[in-house]
């Protein structure tokens, strides 16, 4: 487990990050728009940056071995002309930590056998990212410190990216950030939800759910009726039905009243824009 205590940055004078205390636990999530403090959370709890006066980041350990962190930061681009194999003997010599076996273990768990001589170049989106949680896991760290690894990437490349990370979550705890929520949703159990440098909710999936209870509805209206919703709730999702009618869902808190809207079971999305929107 990781505690964060009194966690503020600011940079040349603006505040990016605004007194968080949390606790990361299990595999967790940090959820938040563009622009929240994702990024800067992440090197700082990583120790890739410092936070300002009384941040405090407290890493528990099982014993008293030195704590080791494994970090991908957000844009990994490294070594174009260098294939996949030597890139990552590299980073191992450089950490004097190359270990023939433990590499060929990296390269088995994270499905990069047949691209071990591939150069990092010809790489597509998932398989670099691949790349990085190998590079983070070199030195057989404690804590994995995973930035929007999910960013940029096909559907298919993301769950696969997904599915490797709960593979993974068995030998070493997650910090993964995002601003989708599926990424949160599939592999997380703890959450933290990061909004203009502050934290707006920490815990279960379950909690973010229990946000928009009795706030997230459905309802049927004509196409030119759209702006119209928009001024009342958040529109999560729209479907096209015939003659120019949408099946909208929508979380708010003032419903239309003429029997228009029908009350649905809230889920993550209703919960997390309520949250977002403080329709609380
Ligand atoms: N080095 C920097 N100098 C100035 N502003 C920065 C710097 N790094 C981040 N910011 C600002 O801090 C805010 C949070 O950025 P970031 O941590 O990258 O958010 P996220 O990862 O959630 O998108 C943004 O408004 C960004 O412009
Ligand atoms: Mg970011």
């Amino acid at each position: 487990m990781i505690k964060i205590n009194n966690l503020s940055k600011k940079i040349r004078r603006k505040r990016i990050l605004n007194n968080i205390n949390a606790e990361l636990k299990g595999i967790t999530g940090i959820l938040g728009p563009n622009g929240a403090g994702k990024t800067t959370l992440m090197k700082i709890i990583a120790s890739v940056e410092k936070g300002d006066g009384d941040t405090e980041i407290i890493y528990k350990k099982k014993n008293d071995n030195e704590v080791k962190i494994g970090f991908l930061p957000q844009n990994f681009h490294i070594y174009p002309n260098l294939t996949v194999m030597n890139v990552l003997k590299l980073l191992s010599t450089l950490q004097e930590m190359y270990d023939e076996a433990h590499l060929e273990r990296l390269l088995n768990q994270l499905a990069l056998t047949e691209y071990r001589n591939e150069k990092m170049k010809n790489l597509s989106g998932g398989t670099l990212q691949r790349v990085g949680i190998a590079q983070a896991l070199l030195n057989k760290p404690d804590y994995l410190i995973i930035d929007e690894p999910t960013t940029g990437l096909d559907i298919n490349e993301c769950i696969k990216l997904r599915t490797t990370l709960l593979s993974i979550s068995r030998e070493v705890d997650i910090i993964i950030s995002s601003h989708i929520p599926e990424d949160i949703t599939s592999i997380c159990n703890h959450l933290i939800v990061i909004e203009q440098g502050g934290k707006i909710f920490e815990g279960g999936l379950k909690e973010i759910i229990e946000k928009s209870n009795g706030l997230t509805y459905e309802t049927v209206v004509h196409q030119s009726e759209i702006s119209e919703l928009n001024r009342i709730g958040s529109i999560l999702k729209v479907g096209q039905l015939s003659d120019n009618k949408l099946k909208v869902r929508i979380v708010t808190k003032t419903p239309l009243l003429d029997g228009s809207f029908k009350e649905v079971k809230p889920d993550f999305l209703s919960g997390y824009v309520s949250l977002l929107k403080g329709e609380k």
